[in-house]
């Protein structure tokens, strides 16, 4: 049966939700928008109020997949506008998710970034890695492969013995980070496209319609009410 969307408290909570944040420019274009629009809306009028809610509903982790290895490959007046983006993101926004206590990390191969991106998000990180309210993950240049790689070359480097799968956890970017409990893919598409494969193992997975500028609160409402439905058997 499936429960209302309400505030009611809910019999269970993930302590991570983990985002594919797509259909940015379905929406711009549905709104006769220039594209740029969709992902500058996420910047400026979702992130914030999402992520200060899912905290005040008890979520502890929440992972934005922000850009994809596979990203660079669009359009570069599209590329070069996203890339503003982050540094407005990095300046003005992501000083404010510090002053409500938020600890930032980042996951994905930020070398590829332009210094000015690179140096401002590990600052961030620094800033803010003694933040408790919640841990807001950005996955940037990030594709699961890749981190898989990467992780086995610094095993390789490591000469950790025999490998073990809590072993080899600790070489991912996402080391020390619980698997997301539920991942949600906005914008009606059914598939993860290489997002946390190491970490979705036995993640619940919820496919909305609705585009990533539209991810209200009551959207995280529907979110939460939705993974309070699920049964999570762990193979037992
Ligand atoms: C997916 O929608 C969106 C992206 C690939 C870019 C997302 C980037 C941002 C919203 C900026 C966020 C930045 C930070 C640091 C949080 P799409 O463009 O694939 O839309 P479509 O599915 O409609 O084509």
């Amino acid at each position: 049966m499936k429960l209302p969307t309400t505030h009611y408290p809910l019999p269970t909570i993930p302590e991570h939700i983990a985002i594919i944040m797509d259909g940015n420019r379905r929406w711009a274009r549905e709104h006769n928008l220039p594209v740029l629009e969709g992902h500058r809306r996420v910047t400026d009028v979702i992130l914030e109020p999402l992520i200060e809610y899912a905290a005040k509903k008890g979520v502890k982790f929440m992972t934005f997949w922000a850009w994809s290895t596979e990203n660079w490959k669009r359009d570069e007046k599209e590329v070069m506008g996203i890339m503003k983006l982050f540094k407005n993101v990095i300046t003005r926004r992501l000083g404010k998710l510090h002053e409500k206590g938020v600890k930032v990390k980042v996951i994905g191969d930020i070398s590829k970034f332009d210094p000015a991106i690179r140096e401002g998000l590990e600052n961030v990180v620094e800033k803010t890695k003694n933040n408790t309210t919640i841990t807001v993950i950005f996955a940037l240049n990030y594709g699961g492969r890749d981190e898989i790689v990467r992780a086995a070359n610094k095993a390789i480097k490591a000469d950790d013995c025999v490998l073990t799968t809590e072993s080899f956890s600790k070489f991912l970017d996402t080391a020390g980070i619980p698997d997301p409990e539920i991942i949600v893919r906005t914008g009606g598409e059914q598939r993860l496209s290489g997002f946390l494969p190491w970490q979705s193992e036995y993640s619940e997975l919820y496919f909305p319609s609705w585009y990533m500028p539209e991810f209200t609160e009551e959207k995280l409402d529907e979110v939460l009410v939705e993974y309070a439905t699920r049964k999570r058997r762990f193979g037992k």
